[in-house]
């Protein structure tokens, strides 16, 4: 499939858009100073939080805490590594249903609730056993990037 050219000038601090690339929805998350900030606290309860994993090719650009080459901008493919349904948005901090006292902002999979931080890590214990997967991608100017 092509590549998908997409600006993500417009993108506010603490917004997502979402793109399709090769039929899959991309997302792209601007991530606040805030949520930046609470990734480095969750190592320990991710199942896999420096993305070593090998299910799946994770670009090198991604393997850091904010599995990104911008750390503000999260490049993700919205798609669970469980069974494939498509996580919904709990980007607000604290108490909320069905996710812990602690939470700290990502996605949460409505199917069999997998639960997702900021940078697309998935919990310790969920269904989902990976990461959200990062699609190979590029900047080809500081808010201009190529997908795929
Ligand atoms: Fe997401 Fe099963 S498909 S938890």
């Amino acid at each position: 499939g092509a590549a998908v050219e997409v600006d993500v000038g417009a993108l506010q601090p603490g917004e997502k858009m979402t793109v399709e690339w090769r039929g899959k929805p991309v997302w792209i998350v601007r991530r606040t100073p805030e949520q930046l900030k609470d990734l480095k606290a969750l190592d320990a309860k991710l199942a896999d939080p420096a993305s070593e994993r090998k299910a799946y090719p994770i670009p090198g650009y991604a393997k850091n805490g904010a599995r990104a080459i911008k750390d503000e901008y999260l490049v993700v493919i919205g798609v669970c590594t469980h069974l494939g349904c498509s996580p919904s948005d709990k980007f607000v901090a604290g108490p909320q249903p069905s996710l812990p006292d602690d939470w700290k902002g990502g996605f949460l999979c409505p199917c069999h609730g997998s639960m997702f931080d900021m940078a697309g890590r998935v919990f310790k214990n969920m269904p989902a056993p990976d990461n959200l997967e990062v699609p190979p991608h590029m900047y080809l100017a500081d808010t201009k990037l190529l997908i795929g």
